[in-house]
């Protein structure tokens, strides 16, 4: 595997040098729910989060989790990714949390990866960021609505939108725990504080139990130093917080994304797909899934 190392004694190490721990295949469940949310959450754009939402889930539907993949950006690309058109949505994300007779299950979409459905979202739900401030209890109208799909899912992975405004708001406040992509550039640690601060008064203020689940390194390419750099950067900052799994830089994200299916259908045994595979053995290792 590329985001690895062997060393003299045979153990592998991460990419920060640390002992890899051995991922096991997660045990297959005999009943499903109830669901943990989880929120992808980082306010700079193209970082990941999309990909990363579209993939863990079919990664872990593999596994025979039962997975909900929420779309709560506007600009819908989470939808796409899994083969739905978000110009022919009759019901979408927005009409579920805005219209109280709309019921998650006339909104819900199966995709064609068994085992993972999709609450599409598409440019209406831009409208819903003004509408919302209006609203009594408006930082949970997503944690309502999806109070249903509780039981019938293993994992509720909410795609947000590059901003800390209301939905992402929203999104934090469902969450039991949030997963941060964080692409191996120079500047990616920059809004990282500003992330955690609104993560910390969203635990304060409306969820208390709120938990970051890790950090995950996109885009990392190990032919150079910079990507290391980064990644041991943030590991001096964050400590543990910064998962053993990276997610390599390979051009077949943005092919999978056009042929709208996860990496894991697209291409199954490139390394892409692996490390996705492996990011849901580490969360489902680490307790952060079912
Ligand atoms: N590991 C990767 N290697 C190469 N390209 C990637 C990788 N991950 C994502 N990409 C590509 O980078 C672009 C941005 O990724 P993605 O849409 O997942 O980010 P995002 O954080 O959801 O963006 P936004 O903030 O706009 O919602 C996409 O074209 C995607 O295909
Ligand atoms: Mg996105």
């Amino acid at each position: 595997m590329t985001q690895t190392a062997l060393i003299a004694d045979g153990g592998r190490t991460d990419v920060v040098g640390r002992p890899m721990p051995d991922f096991p295949v997660p045990a297959p469940l005999s009943s499903h729910g109830p669901a943990r949310i989880v929120a992808m959450c980082n306010q700079k754009g193209g970082v990941g989060k999309t990909t990363t939402t579209i993939n863990l889930g079919a990664s872990l539907a593999e596994y025979g989790r039962r997975v909900l993949l929420v779309d709560f950006d506007p600009q819908g690309a989470a939808s796409v990714g899994v083969g739905v058109n978000p110009h022919e949505l009759d019901l979408s994300v927005y009409n579920l949390v805005m219209e109280r007779d709309v019921r998650l299950d006339d909104v819900v979409q199966t995709t064609a990866i068994d085992g993972l459905d999709v609450l599409p979202a598409n440019i209406d739900l831009s409208a819903a960021e003004v509408q919302l401030v209006g609203e009594v209890a408006r930082e949970s109208v997503l944690a309502r609505a999806l109070r249903p799909a509780l039981d019938d899912y293993d994992v509720i992975l909410v795609d947000c939108q590059p901003s800390l405004g209301l939905l992402t708001v929203n999104a934090l406040t469902a969450a039991h725990g949030v997963l941060i992509p964080l692409e191996c550039e120079f500047f990616a640690l920059r809004g990282v504080a500003l992330l955690i601060e609104t993560i910390e008064k969203v635990r304060d203020r409306l969820n208390p139990a709120l938990e970051i689940d890790g950090i995950l390194p996109t885009m990392y390419d190990s032919r150079t130093l910079h990507s290391r750099e980064v990644v041991a950067r943030v590991h001096e900052a964050f400590g543990d917080t910064l998962l053993h799994t990276v997610i390599g830089r390979t051009v077949k994200f943005p092919d999978a994304s056009v042929a709208a299916e996860p990496i894991t259908a697209y291409a199954p045994n490139h390394p892409g797909a692996e490390a996705y595979r492996q990011l849901a053995r580490e969360l489902v290792a680490r307790g952060d899934t079912a």
